[in-house]
């Protein structure tokens, strides 16, 4: 199975801490150059440090708010200058918790902007690149919300499944070109966004964040939190030669969660 990345550069979005960090590891030991991108600079300069680069590669990052569409565009468009980007972890922070009755119109309107206009404004960035290589994976990272809606999750619930179908249209259009579109869906993995949703609940339900945390665990089939590194090997798998055949999918990396095929 063909798994070898060397000679292949990725963009891993979200890349400071949690899944997106672990996705940048994996590529890279991999053997592909990378570039994380995220909000925090001595976050992403840190990351850069620890990542393999065995091959030679000169992982670097980029520090830009993906809500900030004309900032973002010039921060890729710059990186491209270096050479194309045949792999793109689409990733970013999810929307604030809550009902979808109650959340105000401009938390959507944010929503969309951070997730699908920025998707949008790489996408039509990279696509040269990949094109001309005869090689693109884009790989979302979104949520098992695009299965089955998550009650409390709102906003998070309606912008992933925006992000679904507009990844699934993409894979229709983009695969002649050697490029696949793929979704992975994260289950509850064990990272800060999760520890930030535990708190949430124990504030709004008056119970621990341990008890919080045990009566979630019991309604996964494996009885356990996800680890960033086994969502990072899903991806793995997925942005490389061997699976140039799995396209326009959503994967779940859920321990069994999801209540539907
Ligand atoms: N962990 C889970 O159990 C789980 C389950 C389902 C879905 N998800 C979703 O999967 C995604 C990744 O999850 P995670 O647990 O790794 O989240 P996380 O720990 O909160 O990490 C989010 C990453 O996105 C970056 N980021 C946030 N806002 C940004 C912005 N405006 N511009 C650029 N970068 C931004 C953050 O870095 P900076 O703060 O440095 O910008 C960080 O690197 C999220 O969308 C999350 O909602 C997670």
């Amino acid at each position: 199975m063909d798994l070898d990345l060397s000679g292949k550069r990725a963009l891993v979005c979200g890349a400071s801490q949690g899944l997106g960090e672990a996705c940048a590891r994996q590529l890279a030991q991999q053997g592909a150059e990378v570039v994380v991108l995220a909000r925090t600079a001595e976050k992403l300069e840190r990351v850069c440090q620890t990542l393999a680069a065995e091959q030679g590669q000169a992982h670097s990052y980029i520090a830009v708010d993906a809500s900030d569409t004309p900032a973002l565009a010039a921060a890729v468009a710059a990186e491209l200058e270096n050479g194309p980007l045949h792999i793109w972890v689409n990733n970013t922070g999810g929307p604030a918790p809550g009902p979808a009755s109650a959340a105000a119109p401009e938390a959507y309107a944010n929503a969309f902007g951070q997730h699908l206009i920025a998707a949008q404004t790489l996408l039509q960035l990279l696509l040269p690149g990949m094109r001309s290589a005869g090689y693109g994976r884009i790989l979302n990272v979104l949520s098992t919300s695009v299965k089955a809606p998550i009650p409390n999750l709102g906003v998070s619930n309606s912008i992933r499944a925006a992000m679904a179908n507009w990844a699934k249209t993409l894979a229709g259009e983009l695969a002649v070109d050697g490029i696949t579109v793929n979704n992975v869906l994260p289950g509850l993995t064990q990272t800060a966004r999760l520890d930030s949703l535990m708190a949430h609940i124990a504030d709004t339900s008056g119970r621990s964040v341990e008890q919080v945390a045990e009566g979630m665990r019991a309604g996964i089939p494996v009885r356990r939190f996800g680890e960033p590194e086994e969502f990072a090997n899903a991806v793995g798998f997925l942005a490389s030669p061997a699976a140039a055949f799995i396209n326009g999918i959503n994967l779940p990396v859920d321990g069994g969660s999801t209540g539907s095929l």
